[in-house]
């Protein structure tokens, strides 16, 4: 390699390169940060269904949907049918009732897009905070009132413990279950199992 062009990828390349490789870093660390943990986080959905109509307006109870709430860690988002029992006759005519229409016939689960995550390594359960009594907008915010849903909490191990250290500082209405609820625990093997 001649002087010139070893100079060259030193001085020219070499910068370029590393500020390359810094830059998509960056990004990838910002954007598995921004879906770990992302406040804000409020993806368009292959369905325009919006639970400020569902939920607000028509006042369908959370649990008619999300019908695991109450029995398991996990709370399930409704399979295709629910939507049926009321869109094989409202609004058939509209282009995303149609949509819907189209995945229920070919039997096809609606590819909804995860919003609320936590790292694999954390276990947290719907089902004890639920059957105390514990709100979902505590934790969700008031969802009956997006037209989109997006994470508006954090959930960070600090978040987690700060409700569990002074439940009655983050729980609305924490007078009215008090008498039924202990502190959340503290102990690592809780969360961490
Ligand atoms: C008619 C059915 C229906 C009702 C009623 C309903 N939801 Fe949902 N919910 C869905 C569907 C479908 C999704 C997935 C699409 C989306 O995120 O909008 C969802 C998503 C969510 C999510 C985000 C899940 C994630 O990916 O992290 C939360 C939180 C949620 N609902 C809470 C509620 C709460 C709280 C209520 C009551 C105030 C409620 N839902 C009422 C159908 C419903
Ligand atoms: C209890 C009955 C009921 C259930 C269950 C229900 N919907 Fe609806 N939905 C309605 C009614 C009624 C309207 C029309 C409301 C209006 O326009 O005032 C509507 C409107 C909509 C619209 C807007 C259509 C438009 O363009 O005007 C979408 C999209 C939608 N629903 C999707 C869903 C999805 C997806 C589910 C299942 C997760 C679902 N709905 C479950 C009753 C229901
Ligand atoms: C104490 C806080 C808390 C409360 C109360 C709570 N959630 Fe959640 N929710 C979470 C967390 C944390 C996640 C993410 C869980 C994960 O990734 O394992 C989540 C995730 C979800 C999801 C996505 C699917 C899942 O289980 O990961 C839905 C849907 C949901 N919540 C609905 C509800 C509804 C409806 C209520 C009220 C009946 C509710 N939540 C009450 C904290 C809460
Ligand atoms: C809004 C308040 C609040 C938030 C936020 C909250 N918790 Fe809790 N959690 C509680 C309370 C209160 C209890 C104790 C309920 C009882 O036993 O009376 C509890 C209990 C628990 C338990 C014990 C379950 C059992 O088997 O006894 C676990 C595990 C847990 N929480 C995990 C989490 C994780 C993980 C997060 C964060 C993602 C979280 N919690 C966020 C209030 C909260
Ligand atoms: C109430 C639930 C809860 C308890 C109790 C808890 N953790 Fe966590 N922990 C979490 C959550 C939620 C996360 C994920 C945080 C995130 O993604 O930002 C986490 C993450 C972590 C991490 C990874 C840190 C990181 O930045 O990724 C370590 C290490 C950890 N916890 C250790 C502990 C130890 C040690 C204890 C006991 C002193 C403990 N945790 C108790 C909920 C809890």
């Amino acid at each position: 390699m001649n002087k010139f062009l070893l100079d060259y990828n030193l001085k020219v390349r070499l910068p370029i390169i590393i500020f390359v490789v810094l830059a998509v870093f960056a990004i990838t660390y910002y954007s598995s940060f921004a879906e770990r943990n992302g406040i804000g986080y409020s993806p368009d959905q292959p369905i325009a269904y919006s639970h400020e109509l569902h939920a607000g307006q028509m006042q369908i109870d959370c649990q008619y949907c999300h019908t695991n709430v109450e029995k398991s860690a996990f709370a399930n988002v409704p399979s295709t049918d629910v939507c049926m029992n009321c869109h094989n006759f409202a609004r058939t005519d509209r282009p995303e009732i149609q949509k819907l229409t189209q995945y229920y016939k070919e039997g096809k689960p609606i590819p909804w897009k995860r919003i609320h995550r936590l790292p694999e390594f954390v276990y947290f359960s719907h089902s004890v905070h639920v059957n105390k009594g514990i709100d979902c907008v505590n934790c969700h915010g008031d969802i009956a009132r997006m037209e989109k849903v997006g994470q508006v909490s954090s959930f960070t191990m600090a978040a987690c413990l700060d409700c569990h250290r002074n439940p009655e500082k983050r729980i609305q209405d924490f007078e009215l279950i008090k008498a039924n609820i202990k502190k959340g625990p503290e102990y690592c093997s809780a969360c961490h199992r």
